[in-house]
Parts: C-alpha cells; sequence; structure tokens
C-alpha cells in the first residue's frame, strides 16, 4: 500500500480524488467532483467508469470484468496503441498493443476553475517492451472529469527515425439494448468489414446491431450519435485527430466464447464506438513529431 499512500501525497485533491487499491495490485484513481464521478485504472490508464450528476452512466463495465495485473479489463476505454488489432506482421504480439495491460504513471492531477478535475498519465519507458516497440517515444493521456468526459492520447516520437501508429480509444458505451438503439454519423462512409474477412465496404444510412457488428470505417473525422430510443438518450462521440471509427458489438457467440461479458444476455446491453487510426488509416510519426488523438463524450435525453 506504500505506492497509494505517496500517490494520495502527490497527487490526490481532498474531496475530489483519491487513489484505492480496488483488487489485488489494481489501483483506481477515484474522482468525485460537483458535475461528475469517474474512476480509472492505472493499468493501461484504463477509465472505468464515467457519470455525470443527475444522469445515466456513460460508460459500460461489465459486471464479470476481472480486475487482474496484466490482462485487460472489460469495458470502458481501453487505450489500444501502438497498433489496433491484431499486429501487422508478428502473430505473437498482444491484440490492440501493449499499452493496456501495463501500469502507467500519474504525472499530473488538479482541479480546473471551471469545477472540473484533470488528471494525466503517461506510459513508462520501463513498460515498454523492446521486443515488440523499439522507437523511442513519449505517450500521456489527459482526462478530464467534467459535465462532458474529455479525452486525448498524445504521441510523440522522441527518436531520430519515424515509426508507424495505430491507437484507439476503445470504449464501451451502455445501452437498453441491442434492439433499440442505431449508430449515426457515418452514412456513406466506406469501412472494413471485420466479420467478413476485411472486405471494403459501404455504409448506407444509420448502424444498426441485428447480428455481429465489427467494422473500421474509414477516412471519417466526423461525430457519431449512438440514439437509444428504450433509454431516451443520445450519446454523442465527437473527435479530433482520428480518420478512423470502429463500430463493434459481439453478438451472443463471440461474447460466450470471451466469457467475460457477464450473463448470456450482457452483450445486448453494450457497443463500442471506437475513435482510432487503423487499418488504411495507421499514422507515421516523423521524428520529432507529436500526434493528439482526442475525444469528447457527452448525453442528452431525445
Ligand atoms: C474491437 C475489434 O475493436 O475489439 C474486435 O474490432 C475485437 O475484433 C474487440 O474482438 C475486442 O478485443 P479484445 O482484445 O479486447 O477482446
Amino acid at each position: 500500500m506504500g505506492d497509494i499512500s505517496v500517490l494520495n501525497q502527490q497527487f490526490g485533491i481532498a474531496g475530489q480524488l483519491e487513489f484505492i487499491e480496488a483488487a489485488p495490485g489494481m489501483i483506481v484513481a477515484q474522482i468525485n467532483n460537483e458535475q461528475a464521478s469517474a474512476s480509472i485504472a492505472l493499468q493501461g490508464a484504463h477509465l472505468m467508469t464515467f457519470q455525470a450528476r443527475d444522469q445515466q452512466p456513460l460508460i459500460w463495465m461489465s459486471p464479470a470484468a476481472k480486475l487482474v495485473p496484466g490482462k485487460s479489463i472489460r469495458g470502458g476505454v481501453p487505450v489500444c496503441w501502438p497498433w489496433f488489432g491484431a499486429h501487422a506482421s508478428e502473430a505473437g504480439f498482444p491484440a490492440h498493443g501493449f499499452a493496456r495491460t501495463v501500469g502507467w504513471k500519474v504525472v499530473d492531477a488538479r482541479p480546473l476553475v471551471g469545477g472540473e478535475t484533470f488528471i494525466a498519465f503517461e506510459l513508462p519507458q520501463t513498460a515498454i517492451p523492446q521486443a515488440q516497440w523499439p522507437h523511442p517515444c513519449r505517450v500521456r493521456l489527459n482526462i478530464t472529469v467534467g459535465a462532458v468526459l474529455e479525452m486525448a492520447l498524445v504521441t510523440e516520437n522522441t527518436g531520430d527515425a519515424a515509426f508507424p501508429l495505430g491507437e484507439a480509444l476503445h470504449t464501451y458505451f451502455p445501452i437498453s439494448d441491442v434492439d433499440n438503439v442505431c449508430v449515426s454519423g457515418l452514412d456513406g462512409v466506406a469501412y472494413r468489414d471485420k466479420v467478413t474477412g476485411m472486405d471494403l465496404k459501404q455504409q448506407s444510412g444509420d448502424i444498426g446491431f441485428p447480428s455481429e457488428v465489427d467494422r473500421v470505417y474509414l477516412d471519417t473525422e466526423a461525430s457519431c450519435d449512438i440514439v437509444d430510443t428504450g433509454a431516451n438518450r443520445r450519446i454523442r462521440v465527437a473527435k479530433s485527430g482520428s480518420r478512423s471509427t470502429v463500430v463493434w458489438n459481439p453478438w451472443i457467440e463471440k461474447a460466450t466464447k470471451m466469457g467475460d461479458f457477464g450473463s448470456d444476455t450482457g452483450y445486448r446491453t453494450m457497443l463500442c464506438v471506437e475513435s482510432a487510426n487503423a487499418a488504411e488509416n495507421v499514422l507515421t510519426l516523423a521524428p520529432g513529431e507529436s500526434h493528439t488523438l482526442s475525444v469528447t463524450y457527452s448525453n442528452e435525453a431525445l
């Protein structure tokens, strides 16, 4: 528990930010201010919950999520970095990169004048497996917890050679039921369909969820809305520095195989709209260059 008292001394904010050990070896920052509450695991700088005052939770966390060091947490906002999905050439490297399963460092935390709480995390150099990622870089995740949730993932190339960068804020949202929702904002956009072997297709109208959906929408910086008639709300995902949007619901067979969605019907209560740079939109970061992927999450009644 030594780490926790040091963290609380250095970054705790009385009545607003406290660090606790939520499970063995899993330290979580708990934020509570007048506008919202949130919790963020230091492993992966993984935001697990967010709820604005007097509103429904904005982020989905599986009731069966396991808080275990070294394992990715099912739900919240996993940070996929420095590649998205399977590695381009190395089948043995972890899916969605290594950043989500290693410990990040808190480097800043303060109350903002508007009443929000700001907290920033950095991926320590020592947490980067050199065999998987030999590129010198600095990676930071800034989170602002207020009436809306803001997250910014900043990658800086501190070396002298360019490197490829794939990434995503892989956000899980709670929904009343897959039958009641659609995602709008991607009409006419081309996508890679992971369900049919990465075929290139084009979206027509809104996206519904009558079966498994696993798509990487390309060349789009558009905001997306999750319109949920069962919960009477619209969730808005507005982003910059992100050229891909991934939309995912595993449906019953894959969710059962993964085994951490709660009951058999757990998959019906979530969907992911991920702000990414993936597939054809993987970036190249030149020496000295910095890239920021930022997203604002909000909701309103229908
Ligand atoms: C999505 C991918 O982003 O993440 C899916 O498009 C994948 O193909 C899903 O199944 C979950 O990945 P993981 O590694 O967290 O189980």
